[in-house]
This record gives structure tokens, C-alpha cells and sequence, in this order.
């Protein structure tokens, strides 16, 4: 009885090796096998990389019409330069609303970005300035180096300075949006008037 078992699941798994040995070597090695849904591989739209006629430069990837900007990107049509500078400081001013709850989010993100040199009181006291770092000039007391007092900065002084940095300063402009750098703008004309 036992014996007769053994032959049958012996004979039985013969069978099956057999069987999957037939079908798998019937099939292409190159091939993928059966497609589920093949116009997901092969769409009619057009892939990037791909030539398309429709196209003067027979490319499907077109650059953009020259002047277009990503949607929510603000402009800010002054170049990092002294003249830059000067112009944006005549051009260039805040439409924020002056707003306690402003005033208060440009505190929070002075504290964090800028107070670290320019001290939380704007003096230029700040905490890696007492480890070292050349000190800014004080907002409320200082000179700036492009000339004036600082507690004359304008809307656009400030806002080039943080879009480029200046000497020692770096750009914030990756930490700070433009709405963001209106906020903390509107919080250091406080600070120059301590
Ligand atoms: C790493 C230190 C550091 C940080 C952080 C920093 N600053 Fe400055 N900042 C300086 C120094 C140093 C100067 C003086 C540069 C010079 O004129 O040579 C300066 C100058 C300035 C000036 C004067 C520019 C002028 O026209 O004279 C403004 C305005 C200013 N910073 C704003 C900010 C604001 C706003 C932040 C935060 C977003 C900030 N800074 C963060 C170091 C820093």
C-alpha cells in the first residue's frame, strides 16, 4: 500500500517537472511573456526622448516660449549688483498687508534665519557673531557698507539682500519665499527703529 503511494507521488512529480520543463523551454528568453495591458507600454502619446514629426526640431521634449515662469513664481527683475541694488531700493516695494499676525510670522522667521548673526534685537550681537563671526551692522545704529545708515534701508535694500546676500551674508533665498521675505522685512523696519 505504501509502496504503491510512493510510486504515485514520485510518478505525479514527474509529470509536473516534465510539464514545466516543456512550457518553459518553448518560450523566448527575450521575450516579456504575456502583456497585462500592453498601450500602457505602447501609448500613443509621446514619450520625452522620443523623435516626433510634429515638431520643427523633430524633438518631443520642447523648451518652454522664452519668458514663461513656473505658476506662483514671483519676479524679481534685478540682478545681484550694486545698480541692482540701487534700483530695486526705488522700485521695489511691499504689498504685504501690515498685519499683527505678519508681523508676528516675520518675528518667528527673523528669529530663526537671521537673529543667529544680527541678534534677536537686531544689534548684530548674535550668537555666532559672540563665537567669532564678523558682526553685521546694528539696524537701528549701524552704517551699512553699500553706504547710508541701516535704519534707512528700504523694502527693496532689504528685500535684494536677502534674495542675493551681501560680503558675509549669504542668500536666503531658498529658506525664504517672497512672501516670507516681506514678513521679515516688515519685522526688521521694527528692529531700525530700536
Ligand atoms: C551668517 C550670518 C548672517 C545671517 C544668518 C544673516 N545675515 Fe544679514 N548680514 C550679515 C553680515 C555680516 C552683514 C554685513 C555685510 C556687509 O555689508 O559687509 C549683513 C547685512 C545685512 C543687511 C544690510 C545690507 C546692506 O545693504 O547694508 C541686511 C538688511 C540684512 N543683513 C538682513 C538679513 C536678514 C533679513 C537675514 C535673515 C533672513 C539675515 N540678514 C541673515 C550676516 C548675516
Amino acid at each position: 500500500m505504501l509502496a504503491m503511494n510512493k510510486i504515485k507521488i514520485l510518478g505525479t512529480t514527474a509529470i509536473v517537472i516534465a510539464a514545466s520543463v516543456i512550457i518553459t523551454s518553448c518560450k523566448d528568453k527575450r521575450s516579456t511573456g504575456w502583456e497585462y495591458a500592453p498601450n500602457m507600454y505602447e501609448h500613443i502619446a509621446y514619450d520625452p526622448d522620443q523623435k516626433n514629426p510634429n515638431f520643427k526640431d523633430g524633438k518631443t521634449a520642447q523648451l518652454p516660449p522664452a519668458g514663461t515662469i513656473p505658476v506662483g513664481f514671483v519676479k524679481f527683475d534685478y540682478p545681484g549688483t550694486k545698480d541692482g541694488y540701487e534700483k530695486a531700493s526705488t522700485e521695489v516695494k511691499s504689498t504685504l498687508p501690515q498685519t499683527r499676525q505678519n508681523f508676528e510670522q516675520g518675528k518667528v522667521l527673523f528669529e530663526h534665519f537671521c537673529s543667529p548673526c544680527h541678534g534677536v534685537s537686531g544689534q548684530g550681537d548674535g550668537l555666532v557673531v559672540q563665537h567669532g563671526f564678523p558682526p553685521p551692522p546694528s539696524y537701528s545704529k549701524g552704517q551699512s557698507s553699500r553706504g547710508g545708515a541701516m535704519k534707512d534701508l528700504t523694502d527693496g535694500k532689504i528685500y535684494h539682500t536677502i534674495t542675493y546676500g551681501v560680503n558675509a551674508m549669504g542668500s536666503y533665498a531658498s529658506q525664504l519665499d517672497p512672501q516670507e521675505r516681506w514678513k521679515v522685512i516688515m519685522y526688521v523696519h521694527h528692529l531700525q527703529t530700536l
